[in-house]
Order: structure tokens, then sequence, then C-alpha cells
């Protein structure tokens, strides 16, 4: 709770500054280079890669009554998703608020949800609890790779670390997205492979990693 307190107060703060001060961080952003591309990933980290449809798809290779834990919640349309498909006998649910989260999934009775930050649960947990955690909360690429950090030991050797928006925006003004930069790293370093690539209609890729076995 504190942590996501914190979070608020950040937002909160972030509304106060005034809109043409806002507009000239952003114009003094633009002079800034763009970070160094991702590093190059090793062929044999993504030749069993399996290509699929769209990102529900990978939901049938999780095992059915498996441990899941999505990381960003928001309305609760992907948990709705995983609570179908993927039949978890837990789904953690993570976000700092779950004000507009859909009640229906808030109500099922395989549903845990913990309103803090991600990286305040994910510490709390046993190490290789999860059949698959999937990242979808704060895309910057520093956020990515502290819930890269959280929950590497958190994944069951054998098990999914998914992510969604598996994109890189570096201009301003068009958000930050720096999870395909911090997902490449990650598999450079640690050499986890790519098992999954999930399709989608703007681009904005999902994909799983999958740990090695210990
Ligand atoms: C893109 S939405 C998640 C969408 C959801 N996964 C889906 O596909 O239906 C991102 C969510 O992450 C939450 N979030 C962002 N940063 C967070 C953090 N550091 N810790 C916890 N939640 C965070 C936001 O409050 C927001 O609800």
């Amino acid at each position: 709770m504190t942590g996501s307190r914190t979070y608020r107060a950040e937002l909160a703060l972030r509304r106060a500054i005034p809109e043409p001060v806002k507009a000239v961080v952003r114009v003094l952003r633009l002079l800034k280079p763009p970070p160094p591309g991702a590093p190059e990933i090793p062929q044999e980290l993504l030749s069993g890669c399996v290509m699929l449809a769209n990102r529900a798809a990978l939901l049938d290779h999780v095992p059915k009554g498996g441990v899941i834990c999505e990381l960003g919640t928001q309305r609760g349309a992907f948990a709705r998703e995983i609570l179908a498909r993927a039949e978890p006998a837990e789904l953690h649910l993570v976000d700092v608020s779950f004000a507009a989260c859909d009640p229906s999934v808030m109500a099922d009775p395989r549903v845990s949800a913990h309103e803090m930050l991600t990286t305040a649960f994910l510490p709390g947990c046993a190490d290789a609890r999860f059949d698959m955690i999937y990242v979808d909360a704060d895309h910057t690429h520093a956020a990515v790779k502290a819930d890269i950090a959280a929950a590497k030991q958190k994944v069951k050797p054998g098990g999914l670390l998914a992510f969604n928006d598996f994109a890189r925006i570096v201009r301003p003004g068009l958000g930050q997205f720096g999870v395909h930069q911090a997902v490449c790293e990650f598999m450079v370093e640690e050499g986890w492979p790519m098992a999954f690539f999930c399709m989608n209609g703007e681009a904005l890729y999902d994909v799983a990693l999958r740990r090695p076995p210990a």
C-alpha cells in the first residue's frame, strides 16, 4: 500500500505541473538523442519461437490449473481471458488501483487482487511460484527492467515470463515504451529463449520467454 500511495502522490504531483511547463520540458527532451538500440539476440534464443495469431492464444500454452500473475490489470480485459482460457487455480492481479476493474473478475474465487506496486508485490512471493507472469504495468525501460528483476526468480523453471507491448517508442509525446529494449537486454544477459511471439493489429506485440530448466 505504501508503494501505491507513493505512486498516486507522484501522479498528483505531475498533474499539478502547469501545461506550459510540461510543453517546455517536452521540447527540451526532443533535443536529447534517443537511447541506443536493443542488442541483437543470439539466433539460438529465437529458433524455437512459435508464432501465435494473438495474445489470447498464448493462454493455451499455460498448464490448466496453474498459478498465474498479471502485473497491471486496469479494467481486467486480459484477466477475464486468462480466467476463461487458461483456467488457472489461482490468478494474482497486481495494480496500483482496481477501481476500474470488472467486478466479475474481482468476484471470481480464483482471483487475489493486490493493490500495490508490482515491485512491492513480487518480493513477497515464493520463488518458482508462477506458471506464468504477464508483465503489463509501467512500460518505461527502467520500470520493465525492475519488473523483470523482481519477477524472474518467481517463475517456475520451464514457466513463462510474458510481456505486452513488445515495442520501442522513444519519442517524447508518444509515450515511452522500453519493453523491447528491456526484454532484449534480459535475453542476452541471462539466456532465456523466446518461446512465443504473438501478433497484434497495431504492431504492439506480446512475447513470452521461457525460464530455462533448473
Ligand atoms: C496497460 S494497463 C493493463 C491492461 C491489462 N493488462 C489488460 O491487458 O487488460 C496498465 C496498468 O498497470 C498499472 N500500473 C502501472 N504501473 C504500475 C506499477 N508500477 N505497479 C502496479 N501497477 C501499475 C496501471 O494502473 C494500469 O492499470
